[in-house]
């Protein structure tokens, strides 16, 4: 690319995010706040504005949804981990209305911005099922009665979608990383609302990622240090999927058990859409009346898995997810729910007890206000071994993930900090893997090549060494942005 289109790809990802930030949020703040209050009209200035400056460098263009990258015209605009909460918001809003692309004809005003919202906001989940075209068809009709030089397309169908063979393989995995985390999000909210579950598009998913799992699995267990306080159950949901079949792939379990165990994992806390919201999100500790309440969601979770239309064995692997994965291994400690008896949990249970327990902990939640480091958490967790968990399981995961996790923020001896992108494929060497050095010896973020901990140099020395783990938080670095 020459230099001046490259200025004008850059100008083009400024805008396009912001024109992306000013229509999720103000879609978010009418519906919560109504069209008055001050951020919405704060945001509908800004779409304006951002709508308009795009028209006058690239004159009409189009926003387009393709799964879930955004596009300006042909250019994906490009994310970060703060801004993908935005991105998944906004193409989920678009996609269940049966919406692919907004086209921006002319420029806009504050009157079209409105106009255009409302028209959106109006669409009914019964509208979107009876015919999507349909939805379509009033917009366009509303937008050219007020002659407001805006037109939406409907989405395509998914097998209409340009394939992945010309992405390589690490975009592949982060893409299905975050089409999981939109899945996780439909699954659970039409759990929340009483609609009847259809776990086909999870499955599909799954599937997706237990190939990539074979290839990128590194890349997959990076994208769980991704923080999203405000979306934690949905990512949390996809997180012990991946470790789920992390695990399951080195107990040898075919592609069909991984898939089964994959969706079950991401079902695992289903319940959880039954519990109140105020629980939820409280902040601080929960009393033991909350308590209670908050432990009936393995059953909860039952409940909604078992009104599931024809029960398949894969409903079944979900519902075992869901009930046991806070029960003990060791079947004389009590867990939650209460059983009879000396009741052992199927290895489906097993697995996605261990995967939660570690995603859990090394995640920031309202309760849990701090994060436990990677190998800190795997280390309670290995004394857990025969106690809370399977001993042979988590030994097992420990290996995989390493003394240090895929996601660790660790201090090198040459006194940069660098992030852990792979284990060593040696496990006699799992306290020497590949790291991306981040910071240079002063601490100032610095972009330097991946090195490999465990290939001695030309002389026999080694590149460097791990000196510790270091919390990511502490320090205020954004371990997942490397890893996007
Ligand atoms: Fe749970
Ligand atoms: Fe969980």
């Amino acid at each position: 690319m020459n230099a001046p289109a490259q200025n004008q790809n850059a100008e083009i990802q400024a805008l396009g995010y912001e024109l992306v930030r000013s229509f999720h949020v103000t879609m978010r703040t009418i519906r919560s706040h109504g069209w008055s209050n001050e951020a919405s009209l704060q945001g509908i200035e800004s779409f304006v504005d951002a709508s308009n400056k795009i028209l006058s460098v690239l004159g009409e263009f189009g926003l387009h949804v393709n799964s879930e990258f955004l596009f300006v015209n042909d250019v994906r605009l490009k994310v970060d981990a703060l801004g993908r909460t935005m991105f998944d918001g906004l193409a989920f809003e678009l996609q269940s209305r049966g919406l692919g692309s907004v086209l921006f004809d002319g420029e806009l005003n504050r009157r079209g911005v409105e106009a255009f919202l409302e028209s959106i906001l109006l669409t009914t989940e019964d509208e979107v099922a009876q015919d999507p075209q349909n939805v379509v068809d009033r917009i366009n009709r509303a937008m050219k009665q007020k002659t407001i030089p805006v037109e939406v397309i409907i989405v395509k169908d998914e097998n209409d979608l340009p394939s992945d063979v010309d992405m390589d393989r690490k975009e592949r995995a982060k893409k299905a990383f975050f089409k999981a985390v939109t899945v996780a999000r439909a699954v659970l909210t039409s759990a929340h609302l009483n609609k009847r579950l259809n776990l086909r598009r999870a499955k599909r998913v799954v599937q997706n990622m237990v190939d990539l799992m074979m290839e990128e699995e590194f890349t997959l267990m990076g994208m769980t240090t991704l923080k999203d306080y405000d979306n934690y159950t949905f990512y949390h949901s996809v997180n012990v999927c991946i470790f789920s079949l992390a695990l399951g792939k080195r107990l040898g379990l075919s592609k069909v058990q991984l898939s089964e165990l994959g969706v079950a994992a991401m079902m695992h806390d289903m319940g959880k859409t039954k519990v109140p919201i105020e629980i939820l999100q409280k902040r601080g500790m929960l009393d033991s009346a909350e308590i209670q309440v908050m432990k009936r969601h393995p059953e909860a979770g039952v409940r909604e898995l078992v009104k599931m239309r024809g029960l398949s064995s894969l409903a079944f692997k979900s519902m075992m997810a869901a009930f046991e994965h806070h029960l003990n291994y060791n079947p004389d400690l009590p867990g939650y729910p209460a059983v009879r008896n000396r009741f052992k949990p199927h290895v489906v249970g097993r697995i996605v007890a261990i995967a939660d327990c570690f995603d859990a902990m090394t995640t920031k939640r309202c309760y849990t206000p701090k994060a436990v480091t990677r190998d800190k958490a795997l280390a309670f967790m290995l004394a857990q071994g025969g106690k809370k968990f399977d001993p042979v399981l988590v030994k097992i995961f420990a290996n995989l993930v390493g003394v240090f996790p895929v996601g660790t923020l660790v201090k090198l001896k040459s006194g940069r900090l660098a992030v852990v992108t792979e284990a060593s494929e040696d496990s006699t060497l799992c306290h020497r893997p590949h790291v991306k050095p981040i910071t240079n010896r002063q601490g100032i973020e610095v972009e330097q090549a991946e090195i490999d901990l465990s290939i001695p140099g030309p002389n026999g020395s080694v590149p460097d060494e791990i000196l510790c783990a270091v919390d990511d938080e502490s320090v205020g670095i954004d371990v997942a942005k490397y890893f996007m």
